[in-house]
Order: structure tokens, then C-alpha cells, then sequence
């Protein structure tokens, strides 16, 4: 075993003593008004993205606040908890916040949320604020509570590009191609209209994968193939603008409703705060990050021609019918109204 991956795991191993150890001295029910306290804040990506960079104003916002009575330690890349067991930790109590990307919400029981995936479904960030931000966003993380969840809000990432080691600019470009995928069965039927093979991986496992030749491609906004250094795995990075990536961030039942009421507002005007910051930057980090793909010589970078999206929209389309039933009638229907509604 490399000895990157022999370190990064026994990090992890020791992360996760501590956090067990933390659990068994935390589980005494409701707090006091004035004791101290940690929030343990668990996510997958680089700290130098959109979500890394709104955990961080949470944790300068909370801790300010609360005139440093209430620390937050941010655990990014998966140091503690991935995408295959975040939020059975959150459940049983190990971390207190997580920000999954709201395509890995489907598998846990929540299919609505891979409407976010369909492809080619919103022309631009506006439209998805329209849900996000409206009454269906709300419903949405309203039935987080049957996993005994709480949604303390929406924070955009981007849109997705496709990258492999050839350019992927036309149907004819994917046929036989293994591309990682998140766990959702929109993104995976969507990778299938296309003539590719999904094969679903965790993020922290993805650029190993691209490295030894696992899969050949994977689709992200910029900010998260840049800061994984997937370029340096990957020749092509094609500019489809296909699909939206953003995140939910949840916290359990268990620690929200052992807060007083005063730390509960405290800890969502913060998180409000820190993700209307991760709004306003989610452009500007993917744009940097683009900037600095591009000195990087190994790989080349494909704008498409709207001809050329018009094409892959077509070749995508049977997606929106075909998995409209798993995503729900009633919830599309409603997410086209908003969509059509003048905003
Ligand atoms: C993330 O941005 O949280 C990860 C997205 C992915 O798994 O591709």
C-alpha cells in the first residue's frame, strides 16, 4: 500500500477514536445554556472550494459569537467520514453537520432530491434558486426529518463539466467510456443515454481511480476536479455544462433538539450566513479555478459550441421521462412550474 494511503488511513482511524470517545462523553441529553461545546463538521471536498470555504465562515461566525463557548472543527476530504458512512455518523452522533452534495440523498431515501441531477434541467444557478430558495427547497428539507434530520439550508457548488482522457464533445465521444459517478440513478442513467458505463465510486476515491485506470472519466464542477488534481489524471476537460452541483446541509435530531433555543438560532443564522457567503463565491471559485487549469500544460480544455449541447440535451432527454417516476411526478411538476414561473 502506498505510504499516502497507509497515512491518510491511520489519520482516519485516530480521527475516528477521538470522535467515539467524544460521543460516549457527549450522549447526556440537553445542554445547559453555558456549557461549551463542539460542533463537529464533516465533508469531503478541498478546503480551498465553495462548501470548504463556507464551513469556514460557519466556524469564524459560530465561534465569534458565541464568544468561542462553541468550537467548530471542520474535518474536509473525508478525513473522518465519506460519502459511504456520513450520515449513519451523524445519526448515531459522531459529527453534528454534514453538507452532502444533494445527489447522494437519493440512496438514503430521499429520490426527490435527484431532480437536481436531471440533465440539462436549469439553464443557469437563478433558475435552481427558485427551488432552492422557495417553498418546494423547504418542503424538501421539511422531510429530512423522517431520517431524523434536520436541513438547515441550500448552498450552490455550480454546474458540472465532463473530463476523460479524450475530448467528450459529441455522443459518439463516451461510447464504452467507465465514468465515475455519485450515487444517484439520474446521473447514472444520465451517463448510460450518453453510451458511457456509470460505475458509482466515493469522491475521496475518485482521482485514485482515474490514476490506476478504474474509470477513464468523471464529471465536477471545476473547483472540485482542480483541487483533487484530477488534471493531473486527466487530458481532457470538456466544458458541457450538463448538470448542477450543490449541497444540503444537515444536522441530526438528536444534537439539534439537545440545543437551547438560543444556541439553535445562533448556530442557523451562522450556517444562513456562511452559505449565502458560499453563493457568492461558488462562481468566482470555480472561474479561479479554471484560470489556473489553464497554465496547467496537461490538460486540454474544450469549450463546446451550443450546436454541440444541443446535441448531447437530446441524447440526455429520455432521462427526464424515464426516471420521472423514482424522482416523483408530483415533485417534478412543481419544479418546472417554479422554473416556469416569470421570477
Ligand atoms: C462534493 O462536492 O461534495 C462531492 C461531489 C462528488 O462526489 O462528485
Amino acid at each position: 500500500m502506498p505510504d499516502q494511503i497507509a497515512q491518510a488511513l491511520s489519520r482516519r482511524r485516530a480521527l475516528r477514536a477521538g470522535a467515539a470517545l467524544a460521543l460516549a462523553a457527549g450522549s447526556k441529553g440537553l445542554r445547559a445554556g453555558s456549557d461549551p461545546f463542539t460542533i463537529r463538521f464533516s465533508h469531503v471536498v478541498a478546503e480551498d472550494t465553495p462548501k470548504g470555504l463556507a464551513a469556514r465562515r460557519f466556524q469564524a461566525l459560530v465561534q465569534e459569537r458565541s464568544g468561542g463557548r462553541i468550537t467548530v472543527t471542520i474535518y474536509p476530504e473525508a478525513q473522518l467520514y465519506g460519502d459511504h458512512d456520513e450520515v449513519q455518523a451523524l445519526q448515531l452522533g459522531a459529527v453534528e453537520i454534514l453538507a452532502p452534495s444533494l445527489s447522494k440523498f437519493g440512496r438514503i431515501g430521499f429520490p426527490e432530491f435527484e431532480l437536481f441531477d436531471l440533465p440539462y434541467l436549469f439553464p443557469d444557478v437563478a433558475s435552481v434558486r427558485r427551488i432552492t430558495q422557495g417553498v418546494l427547497g423547504q418542503r424538501m428539507l421539511a422531510r429530512l426529518e423522517r431520517q431524523r434530520l434536520v436541513g438547515l439550508g441550500f448552498m450552490d457548488n455550480g454546474f458540472k463539466h465532463m473530463s476523460a482522457n479524450r475530448p467528450l464533445l459529441q455522443v459518439a465521444d463516451f461510447a464504452g467510456q467507465r465514468m465515475r459517478v455519485q450515487a444517484s440513478r439520474v446521473i447514472a442513467a444520465q451517463m448510460r443515454a450518453l453510451g458511457a458505463q456509470p460505475v458509482t465510486l466515493a469522491f475521496s476515491e475518485t482521482r485514485r481511480a482515474l490514476e490506476v485506470g478504474v474509470v477513464d472519466g468523471t464529471e465536477n464542477p471545476i473547483s472540485n476536479f482542480w483541487t483533487q488534481d484530477m488534471h493531473e489524471v486527466q487530458t481532457d476537460l470538456s466544458l458541457t455544462e450538463h448538470g448542477y452541483l450543490g449541497y444540503a446541509v444537515v444536522t441530526s435530531q438528536r444534537f439539534w433538539l439537545a440545543l437551547t433555543a438560543s444556541d439553535r438560532s445562533l448556530v442557523r443564522g451562522a450556517m444562513g450566513e456562511a452559505l449565502a457567503f458560499g453563493n457568492q463565491i461558488a462562481d468566482t471559485q470555480n472561474e479561479k479555478a479554471l484560470i489556473a487549469l489553464r497554465t496547467f500544460p496537461g490538460t486540454r480544455i474544450h469549450p463546446l459550441a451550443l450546436a454541440q449541447k444541443e446535441r448531447l440535451r437530446a441524447a440526455v432527454q429520455s432521462v427526464h421521462a424515464g426516471l420521472s417516476q423514482r424522482i416523483g411526478a408530483d415533485w417534478l411538476d412543481e419544479a418546472r412550474a417554479a422554473l416556469a414561473r416569470v421570477p
